[in-house]
Protein backbone atom coordinates (compact mmCIF):
# COMPACT_ATOMS: atom_id res chain seq x y z
CA UNK A 1 0.00 0.00 0.00
CA UNK A 2 1.16 3.47 -0.71
CA UNK A 3 2.85 5.46 2.22
CA UNK A 4 0.83 8.42 3.39
CA UNK A 5 2.11 11.49 1.47
CA UNK A 6 3.25 14.93 1.87
CA UNK A 7 2.52 18.25 0.70
CA UNK A 8 4.71 20.73 -0.58
CA UNK A 9 3.73 24.35 0.32
CA UNK A 10 6.64 26.10 -0.35
CA UNK A 11 10.04 25.37 -1.22
CA UNK A 12 11.19 23.19 1.89
CA UNK A 13 8.55 23.46 3.60
CA UNK A 14 5.93 20.35 3.92
CA UNK A 15 2.64 19.61 5.35
CA UNK A 16 3.00 16.71 7.21
CA UNK A 17 -0.45 16.63 9.27
CA UNK A 18 -3.41 14.18 9.06
CA UNK A 19 -6.69 14.20 8.17
CA UNK A 20 -9.49 13.30 10.59
CA UNK A 21 -12.59 12.23 8.37
CA UNK A 22 -14.48 10.74 10.87
CA UNK A 23 -14.44 13.77 13.33
CA UNK A 24 -18.00 14.58 14.05
CA UNK A 25 -17.37 15.67 17.97
CA UNK A 26 -14.70 17.83 18.73
CA UNK A 27 -14.97 17.92 22.30
CA UNK A 28 -18.35 18.59 22.21
CA UNK A 29 -18.51 21.22 19.38
CA UNK A 30 -20.29 19.32 16.79
CA UNK A 31 -17.91 19.16 13.71
CA UNK A 32 -20.42 17.78 10.60
CA UNK A 33 -17.49 18.55 7.82
CA UNK A 34 -14.65 16.48 10.04
CA UNK A 35 -11.32 18.49 10.31
CA UNK A 36 -7.95 17.99 10.66
CA UNK A 37 -4.55 18.23 12.65
CA UNK A 38 -1.65 20.21 10.87
CA UNK A 39 1.78 19.84 11.54
CA UNK A 40 4.24 21.37 9.27
CA UNK A 41 8.19 20.54 8.35
CA UNK A 42 10.57 23.13 7.87
CA UNK A 43 13.67 21.62 6.09
CA UNK A 44 16.35 23.84 6.12
CA UNK A 45 20.45 23.58 7.44
CA UNK A 46 18.85 22.56 10.68
CA UNK A 47 15.17 20.96 10.53
CA UNK A 48 12.17 22.39 12.48
CA UNK A 49 8.58 20.29 13.33
CA UNK A 50 6.01 22.63 14.15
CA UNK A 51 3.11 21.27 16.34
CA UNK A 52 2.33 17.60 15.91
CA UNK A 53 -1.31 15.53 16.28
CA UNK A 54 -3.37 13.83 18.02
CA UNK A 55 -1.83 10.78 19.53
CA UNK A 56 -3.71 7.95 17.29
CA UNK A 57 -2.60 9.37 14.51
CA UNK A 58 1.11 9.24 15.12
CA UNK A 59 2.12 6.97 12.46
CA UNK A 60 0.53 8.25 9.85
CA UNK A 61 2.04 11.74 11.04
CA UNK A 62 5.57 9.99 11.15
CA UNK A 63 4.65 8.28 7.52
CA UNK A 64 4.36 11.78 6.10
CA UNK A 65 7.84 13.13 7.70
CA UNK A 66 9.38 10.07 6.22
CA UNK A 67 9.13 10.67 2.75
CA UNK A 68 10.96 13.24 3.08
CA UNK A 69 13.65 13.41 5.79
CA UNK A 70 14.57 10.40 8.77
CA UNK A 71 12.84 11.94 11.65
CA UNK A 72 15.64 11.46 14.23
CA UNK A 73 17.27 14.25 12.49
CA UNK A 74 14.71 16.86 13.85
CA UNK A 75 16.87 19.63 15.52
CA UNK A 76 13.66 21.82 16.72
CA UNK A 77 10.02 20.66 17.43
CA UNK A 78 7.82 23.72 18.14
CA UNK A 79 4.90 22.69 20.53
CA UNK A 80 2.84 25.73 19.97
CA UNK A 81 -0.27 24.75 22.12
CA UNK A 82 -0.44 21.82 24.63
CA UNK A 83 -3.91 20.45 23.66
CA UNK A 84 -3.88 17.36 22.98
CA UNK A 85 -4.89 17.81 18.97
CA UNK A 86 -1.74 18.96 19.08
CA UNK A 87 0.45 17.67 21.66
CA UNK A 88 -0.18 13.87 21.18
CA UNK A 89 1.90 12.96 19.13
CA UNK A 90 4.86 15.02 20.55
CA UNK A 91 6.07 11.71 22.57
CA UNK A 92 6.55 9.72 19.76
CA UNK A 93 8.29 12.19 18.25
CA UNK A 94 10.87 13.07 21.17
CA UNK A 95 11.42 9.51 21.38
CA UNK A 96 12.82 9.28 18.05
CA UNK A 97 14.37 12.52 17.78
CA UNK A 98 16.25 12.10 20.77
CA UNK A 99 18.79 15.09 19.93
CA UNK A 100 15.84 17.70 19.21
CA UNK A 101 15.17 20.89 21.31
CA UNK A 102 11.61 21.33 22.02
CA UNK A 103 10.16 25.20 21.70
CA UNK A 104 7.28 26.22 23.63
CA UNK A 105 5.59 29.16 25.56
CA UNK A 106 6.29 29.33 29.38
CA UNK A 107 2.93 28.08 30.41
CA UNK A 108 3.34 25.54 27.26
CA UNK A 109 6.31 23.99 29.03
CA UNK A 110 4.44 23.60 32.01
CA UNK A 111 1.66 22.68 30.49
CA UNK A 112 3.38 19.64 28.49
CA UNK A 113 4.94 18.60 31.47
CA UNK A 114 1.86 18.53 33.16
CA UNK A 115 0.20 16.51 30.03
CA UNK A 116 3.17 13.87 29.89
CA UNK A 117 5.11 13.80 32.97
CA UNK A 118 5.10 9.70 32.49
CA UNK A 119 6.02 9.15 28.74
CA UNK A 120 9.34 10.99 28.82
CA UNK A 121 8.93 15.18 29.49
CA UNK A 122 12.00 15.06 32.47
CA UNK A 123 14.40 14.01 29.19
CA UNK A 124 13.13 16.93 27.13
CA UNK A 125 15.28 19.62 26.17
CA UNK A 126 12.94 22.46 26.49
CA UNK A 127 13.84 26.27 24.98
CA UNK A 128 11.25 28.54 25.92
CA UNK A 129 10.38 31.57 23.81
CA UNK A 130 8.90 34.52 24.29
CA UNK A 131 7.35 36.85 22.01
CA UNK A 132 10.18 38.07 18.98
CA UNK A 133 12.50 35.54 20.28
CA UNK A 134 14.17 33.92 17.16
CA UNK A 135 16.07 30.47 16.20
CA UNK A 136 17.73 30.36 12.88
CA UNK A 137 17.85 27.04 10.82
CA UNK A 138 20.33 28.04 8.43
CA UNK A 139 18.63 30.26 5.53
CA UNK A 140 15.58 31.00 7.50
CA UNK A 141 14.22 32.32 10.54
CA UNK A 142 11.56 31.30 13.17
CA UNK A 143 10.09 34.09 15.15
CA UNK A 144 7.88 33.01 17.94
CA UNK A 145 4.45 35.22 19.26
CA UNK A 146 2.81 34.99 22.23
CA UNK A 147 -0.94 34.50 21.69
CA UNK A 148 -2.15 34.28 25.17
CA UNK A 149 -5.51 33.01 25.29
CA UNK A 150 -6.16 32.04 21.80
CA UNK A 151 -7.38 30.22 23.11
CA UNK A 152 -5.13 28.98 25.42
CA UNK A 153 -3.31 30.45 28.19
CA UNK A 154 0.16 28.90 26.95
CA UNK A 155 -1.08 29.41 22.97
CA UNK A 156 1.73 30.25 20.94
CA UNK A 157 2.64 31.25 16.95
CA UNK A 158 5.78 31.11 14.74
CA UNK A 159 6.45 33.30 12.10
CA UNK A 160 8.83 31.85 9.09
CA UNK A 161 10.22 35.42 8.25
CA UNK A 162 12.11 35.10 4.82
CA UNK A 163 8.54 33.14 3.80
CA UNK A 164 6.53 35.10 5.52
CA UNK A 165 4.23 32.31 6.69
CA UNK A 166 2.50 32.32 9.89
CA UNK A 167 1.90 29.38 11.78
CA UNK A 168 -1.00 30.13 13.80
CA UNK A 169 -2.11 26.84 15.52
CA UNK A 170 -5.64 27.02 16.35
CA UNK A 171 -6.09 30.59 15.48
CA UNK A 172 -7.62 30.81 11.92
CA UNK A 173 -8.21 27.61 11.65
CA UNK A 174 -11.57 25.79 10.59
CA UNK A 175 -12.59 22.28 10.99
CA UNK A 176 -13.24 20.71 7.45
CA UNK A 177 -11.56 17.32 6.27
CA UNK A 178 -10.88 17.84 2.94
CA UNK A 179 -8.27 16.27 0.29
CA UNK A 180 -7.36 20.13 -0.48
CA UNK A 181 -5.03 21.89 1.41
CA UNK A 182 -5.85 25.70 0.49
CA UNK A 183 -8.12 28.16 0.96
CA UNK A 184 -8.80 28.78 -2.49
CA UNK A 185 -9.17 25.21 -3.41
CA UNK A 186 -12.09 25.04 -1.17
CA UNK A 187 -15.74 26.66 -1.12
CA UNK A 188 -17.45 28.14 2.04
CA UNK A 189 -14.07 28.40 3.77
CA UNK A 190 -15.14 32.12 5.62
CA UNK A 191 -18.10 30.60 6.90
CA UNK A 192 -16.29 27.19 8.23
CA UNK A 193 -14.02 29.79 9.62
CA UNK A 194 -16.49 31.78 11.14
CA UNK A 195 -18.21 28.39 12.75
CA UNK A 196 -14.66 27.79 14.10
CA UNK A 197 -14.56 31.01 15.93
CA UNK A 198 -18.27 31.40 17.28
CA UNK A 199 -17.53 27.74 18.75
CA UNK A 200 -13.32 27.89 20.17
CA UNK A 201 -12.50 31.61 19.91
CA UNK A 202 -15.93 33.93 20.57
CA UNK A 203 -15.30 33.92 24.72
CA UNK A 204 -11.42 35.59 23.81
CA UNK A 205 -12.45 38.25 22.04
CA UNK A 206 -11.04 40.83 23.87
CA UNK A 207 -7.76 39.07 23.37
CA UNK A 208 -8.22 38.84 19.35
CA UNK A 209 -8.39 42.47 19.38
CA UNK A 210 -5.73 42.49 21.16
CA UNK A 211 -3.98 40.42 19.14
CA UNK A 212 -4.54 42.12 15.93
CA UNK A 213 -2.90 45.04 17.33
CA UNK A 214 0.00 43.22 18.11
CA UNK A 215 0.93 41.69 14.77
CA UNK A 216 0.06 45.14 13.44
CA UNK A 217 2.43 46.44 16.17
CA UNK A 218 4.77 43.60 14.78
CA UNK A 219 5.18 44.61 11.32
CA UNK A 220 5.55 41.45 10.04
CA UNK A 221 4.14 40.64 6.18
CA UNK A 222 2.31 37.93 5.86
CA UNK A 223 1.69 35.74 2.92
CA UNK A 224 0.35 32.96 3.99
CA UNK A 225 -1.18 31.64 7.04
CA UNK A 226 -0.75 27.95 8.54
CA UNK A 227 -3.20 27.07 10.88
CA UNK A 228 -3.05 23.84 12.85
CA UNK A 229 -6.73 22.98 11.39
CA UNK A 230 -8.30 23.24 8.18
CA UNK A 231 -6.76 24.78 5.15
CA UNK A 232 -3.89 27.06 5.09
CA UNK A 233 -4.86 30.89 3.68
CA UNK A 234 -2.30 32.01 0.76
CA UNK A 235 -5.46 33.91 -0.76
CA UNK A 236 -5.24 37.30 0.69
CA UNK A 237 -4.96 36.05 4.19
CA UNK A 238 -5.05 39.85 5.51
CA UNK A 239 -8.81 38.55 4.71
CA UNK A 240 -9.16 36.15 7.53
CA UNK A 241 -7.13 38.64 9.99
CA UNK A 242 -9.74 41.20 9.47
CA UNK A 243 -12.83 38.98 9.77
CA UNK A 244 -11.39 38.09 13.52
CA UNK A 245 -11.48 41.64 13.94
CA UNK A 246 -15.20 41.73 13.04
CA UNK A 247 -16.33 38.97 14.53
CA UNK A 248 -14.06 39.62 17.51
CA UNK A 249 -16.10 44.04 17.58
CA UNK A 250 -19.37 41.66 17.72
CA UNK A 251 -20.41 43.93 14.30
CA UNK A 252 -24.15 42.80 14.75
CA UNK A 253 -26.31 42.26 11.59
CA UNK A 254 -30.21 43.30 10.99
CA UNK A 255 -31.24 40.17 12.09
CA UNK A 256 -33.27 37.74 14.61
CA UNK A 257 -32.14 34.29 16.03
CA UNK A 258 -35.04 32.17 17.16
CA UNK A 259 -33.47 29.16 19.13
CA UNK A 260 -36.30 26.43 20.72
CA UNK A 261 -37.16 22.94 21.31
CA UNK A 262 -40.70 22.11 21.57
CA UNK A 263 -42.56 18.45 22.97
CA UNK A 264 -45.87 18.68 21.36
CA UNK A 265 -45.36 21.82 19.17
CA UNK A 266 -46.76 24.53 21.44
CA UNK A 267 -43.28 25.81 21.70
CA UNK A 268 -42.78 25.77 18.19
CA UNK A 269 -45.59 27.26 17.34
CA UNK A 270 -44.84 30.20 19.28
CA UNK A 271 -41.53 30.46 17.48
CA UNK A 272 -42.73 29.97 14.01
CA UNK A 273 -45.17 33.11 15.14
CA UNK A 274 -42.23 34.71 16.78
CA UNK A 275 -40.26 34.48 13.20
CA UNK A 276 -42.96 35.54 11.17
CA UNK A 277 -43.26 38.91 13.06
CA UNK A 278 -39.88 39.80 12.63
CA UNK A 279 -40.00 38.94 8.89
CA UNK A 280 -42.69 41.06 8.47
CA UNK A 281 -41.19 44.15 10.18
CA UNK A 282 -38.64 43.40 7.23
CA UNK A 283 -35.23 41.92 9.41
CA UNK A 284 -34.10 38.98 8.64
CA UNK A 285 -34.79 35.57 10.72
CA UNK A 286 -33.39 32.55 11.46
CA UNK A 287 -34.87 29.43 13.35
CA UNK A 288 -33.47 26.44 14.63
CA UNK A 289 -34.46 23.62 16.55
CA UNK A 290 -31.91 22.59 18.60
CA UNK A 291 -32.37 18.89 18.26
CA UNK A 292 -32.63 19.04 14.13
CA UNK A 293 -29.88 21.33 13.88
CA UNK A 294 -26.26 21.10 15.22
CA UNK A 295 -25.21 23.81 18.00
CA UNK A 296 -21.92 25.16 16.50
CA UNK A 297 -23.92 26.39 13.41
CA UNK A 298 -26.16 28.14 15.62
CA UNK A 299 -23.62 29.63 17.53
CA UNK A 300 -22.40 30.96 14.32
CA UNK A 301 -25.63 32.42 13.46
CA UNK A 302 -25.76 33.67 17.00
CA UNK A 303 -22.91 35.88 16.26
CA UNK A 304 -24.18 38.51 14.32
CA UNK A 305 -27.80 38.45 15.49
CA UNK A 306 -28.41 41.41 18.15
CA UNK A 307 -31.34 39.82 19.33
CA UNK A 308 -31.93 36.33 20.17
CA UNK A 309 -35.44 34.82 21.36
CA UNK A 310 -34.88 31.23 23.19
CA UNK A 311 -38.47 28.84 23.99
CA UNK A 312 -38.40 25.66 25.62
CA UNK A 313 -41.40 23.59 26.99
CA UNK A 314 -41.24 22.68 30.88
CA UNK A 315 -40.82 19.25 31.18
CA UNK A 316 -41.03 17.41 34.66
CA UNK A 317 -40.92 21.30 36.05
CA UNK A 318 -37.51 22.33 34.37
CA UNK A 319 -36.42 23.66 30.87
CA UNK A 320 -36.52 20.88 28.19
CA UNK A 321 -32.83 19.22 28.42
CA UNK A 322 -31.07 20.48 25.11
CA UNK A 323 -32.33 23.91 26.31
CA UNK A 324 -30.71 23.58 29.41
CA UNK A 325 -27.75 22.41 27.34
CA UNK A 326 -27.24 24.99 25.12
CA UNK A 327 -27.35 27.51 27.66
CA UNK A 328 -24.60 25.97 29.08
CA UNK A 329 -22.67 25.66 26.15
CA UNK A 330 -24.15 29.19 24.79
CA UNK A 331 -23.14 31.05 28.29
CA UNK A 332 -19.62 29.53 28.81
CA UNK A 333 -19.17 31.02 25.15
CA UNK A 334 -19.93 34.53 26.66
CA UNK A 335 -21.59 36.37 23.19
CA UNK A 336 -21.39 40.02 23.48
CA UNK A 337 -23.94 43.04 23.02
CA UNK A 338 -27.05 40.28 23.02
CA UNK A 339 -30.63 40.97 24.74
CA UNK A 340 -32.48 38.25 24.81
CA UNK A 341 -36.20 37.36 24.56
CA UNK A 342 -37.43 34.10 26.31
CA UNK A 343 -40.62 32.18 25.57
CA UNK A 344 -41.96 28.74 26.18
CA UNK A 345 -45.35 26.42 26.80
CA UNK A 346 -46.00 24.16 29.77
CA UNK A 347 -48.80 21.64 31.42
CA UNK A 348 -49.81 20.97 34.41
CA UNK A 349 -46.77 22.97 35.88
CA UNK A 350 -44.55 25.65 34.86
CA UNK A 351 -40.71 26.22 35.30
CA UNK A 352 -39.13 26.47 31.76
CA UNK A 353 -39.17 30.34 31.47
CA UNK A 354 -38.15 30.95 34.92
CA UNK A 355 -35.16 28.55 34.65
CA UNK A 356 -33.95 30.37 31.42
CA UNK A 357 -34.84 33.47 33.30
CA UNK A 358 -32.23 32.25 36.09
CA UNK A 359 -29.44 31.30 33.91
CA UNK A 360 -29.83 34.24 31.87
CA UNK A 361 -29.67 36.67 34.53
CA UNK A 362 -26.97 34.39 36.68
CA UNK A 363 -24.77 34.98 33.14
CA UNK A 364 -25.48 38.74 33.26
CA UNK A 365 -26.89 39.16 30.04
CA UNK A 366 -29.53 41.59 29.02
CA UNK A 367 -33.13 40.69 28.77
CA UNK A 368 -35.06 42.43 25.61
CA UNK A 369 -38.44 42.12 27.00
CA UNK A 370 -40.71 40.19 29.29
CA UNK A 371 -40.97 36.69 28.71
CA UNK A 372 -43.99 34.92 27.44
CA UNK A 373 -45.58 31.85 28.69
CA UNK A 374 -48.74 29.69 27.47
CA UNK A 375 -50.36 27.00 29.33
CA UNK A 376 -50.93 23.79 26.87
CA UNK A 377 -51.66 25.80 23.44
CA UNK A 378 -50.81 28.85 21.96
CA UNK A 379 -54.65 29.78 20.90
CA UNK A 380 -55.43 32.92 18.26
CA UNK A 381 -54.58 35.71 20.86
CA UNK A 382 -51.73 34.24 22.31
CA UNK A 383 -50.09 33.50 18.55
CA UNK A 384 -50.82 37.17 18.16
CA UNK A 385 -48.85 38.66 20.91
CA UNK A 386 -46.18 35.92 19.43
CA UNK A 387 -46.39 37.94 16.21
CA UNK A 388 -46.08 41.42 17.83
CA UNK A 389 -43.09 40.13 20.22
CA UNK A 390 -41.07 39.47 16.83
CA UNK A 391 -42.31 42.71 15.22
CA UNK A 392 -40.78 44.13 18.72
CA UNK A 393 -37.69 42.22 18.14
CA UNK A 394 -37.66 43.22 15.15
CA UNK A 395 -36.89 46.85 15.66
CA UNK A 396 -34.72 46.29 18.64
CA UNK A 397 -32.14 44.36 15.88
CA UNK A 398 -32.75 47.36 14.00
CA UNK A 399 -31.24 49.51 16.51
CA UNK A 400 -28.52 47.61 17.90
CA UNK A 401 -27.43 46.99 14.28
CA UNK A 402 -26.75 50.77 13.63
CA UNK A 403 -25.19 51.12 17.13
FE1 LIG B 1 -6.75 22.66 18.30
FE2 LIG B 1 -6.79 24.19 21.35
O1 LIG B 1 -6.63 22.75 20.16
Amino acid sequence: MDEPQPLKIAEGIYWVGVVDWNLRDFHGYETPKGGSYNAYLIVDEKIALIDTVKASFSEEMLKRISQIIDPAKIDYVISNHVEMDHSGSLPAIMDIATNATLIASSKGKSGLCEHYREMGCDNWNFQVAKTGDEISLGKRTLMFIEATMLHWPDSMQTYLREDKILFSNDAFGQHIATSKRFDDEVEDVMEDAAIYYANILLPFSGQVIKYVEKVKELGISIDMIAPAHGVIWRRDPARIIEAYGRWARGEAAQKVLVIYDTMWGSTEKMAMEIAEGVREAGVEVRVRHLRKNDWSMTMKELMDSPVIAIGSPTMNNKMFYTVAGFLTYMTGLHPKNKKYFLFGSYGWGGGAVKGMEKEIESARFELATESLQVKFRPFEDDLKQCRDIGKRLAEIAKEEAKS
